[in-house]
C-alpha cells in the first residue's frame, strides 16, 4: 500500500520512513531529503529551493509537484511512503491526478500527532548524516561514536534549518499550511492519526497496526 506520511516539524516522518524502508521494504520519497541532495548537487532546483528552506518557507507548488512527478515515473513497483509531501491543498489535489494517471493511489495519509513542547526538544537535538540522511538525537538517539553515521561512516551534522528562529517560522507555516490537510484525507476516507510522542518502536507497531500491515 502506497501512503502518505504527515505531521508537524520533528513529528518523526523521517524517522518512521526509515524503519518503513528497512522493515517493510518501502521506497521513501522525502521532498526535503530531495532538495537537500540538490543543493548538495549545486542544481538548479537546489538552487530555487535554497532560499526557501533556509528561511523555514514552503518551496512554491510548482517546483515541488514538478519534481514529485518525475519521481513517481522512476518507480520500480514497490510500495511508496511520501514523506512531507503533500503540504498545501494545492499539492494534495495535485497529488491526485498524477497518481491517477498512472493508475496508482494513496491507501492511507497517517498523521503523526507530537505536541508542540515535544517537537522542539527533538529540532533542537537532531543530528543528521551528511551522506545518508539518517537520523540522530543528541540525548534520544546519538550515533554510537560521536559524529559518525552507525550506517554509512558519514560525517552527522545539523541540518541548517534546525536553527530555533527557522524552527519558530517551521512550525508556524505547518500551521496554516499543512494542517488542514486532515480534513482533506478526512473527507476522502484515507485518514489514519497515530500517537507519534511515544517510544520510536511502539509508534512504528501503532503506524503498522494503523496500516494493518
Ligand atoms: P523536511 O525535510 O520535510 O522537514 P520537516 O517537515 O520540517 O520535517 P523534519 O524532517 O524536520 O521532521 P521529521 O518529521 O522527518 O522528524 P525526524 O524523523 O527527523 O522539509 C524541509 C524543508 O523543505 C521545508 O521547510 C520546506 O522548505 C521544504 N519542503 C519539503 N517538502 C516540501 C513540500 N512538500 N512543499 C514545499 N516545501 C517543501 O525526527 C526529528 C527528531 O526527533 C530526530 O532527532 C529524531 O531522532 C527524533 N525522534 C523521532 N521520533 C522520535 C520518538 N518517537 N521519540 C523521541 N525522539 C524521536
Ligand atoms: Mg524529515
Ligand atoms: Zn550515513
Amino acid at each position: 500500500m502506497n501512503i502518505v506520511l504527515f505531521g508537524a516539524p520533528g513529528a518523526g516522518k523521517g524517522t518512521q520512513s526509515q524503519l518503513l524502508v528497512e522493515r517493510l521494504k518501502m521506497v521513501q520519497i522525502s521532498t526535503g531529503d530531495l532538495f537537500r541532495a540538490a543543493i548538495k548537487g549545486k542544481t538548479e532546483l537546489g538552487q530555487k529551493a535554497q532560499s526557501y528552506m533556509d528561511k523555514g518557507e514552503l518551496v512554491p507548488d510548482s517546483i515541488v509537484i514538478g519534481m514529485v512527478d518525475e519521481v513517481l515515473t522512476r518507480l520500480n513497483g514497490n510500495s511508496f511512503i511520501l514523506d512531507g509531501f503533500p503540504r498545501t491543498r494545492a499539492q494534495a489535489e495535485a497529488l491526485g491526478k498524477i497518481l491517477s494517471q498512472r493508475s496508482l493511489e494513496i491507501g492511507k495519509a497517517v498523521f503523526l500527532e507530537v505536541p508542540r513542547e515535544e517537537l522542539l526538544q527533538r529540532l533542537t537535538g537532531r543530528r543528521v548524516c551528511k551522506s545518508c540522511g539518517a537520523v540522530y538525537h543528541v540525548n534520544s538517539k546519538p550515533p554510537k561514536i560521536a559524529g559518525v553515521c552507525d550506517l554509512c561512516g558519514g560525517e552527522v551534522i545539523q541540518r541548517n534549518d534546525d536553527r530555533e528562529e527557522v524552527i519558530v517560522t517551521r512550525l508556524k507555516t505547518y500551521e496554516e499550511n499543512t494542517l488542514p490537510l486532515r480534513d482533506y484525507y478526512k473527507e476522502l476516507n484515507k485518514y489514519v492519526e497515530v500517537n507519534g510522542a511515544q517510544e520510536t518502536e511502539k509508534v512504528f507497531s501503532d503506524v503498522r497496526s494503523a496500516l494493518k500491515l
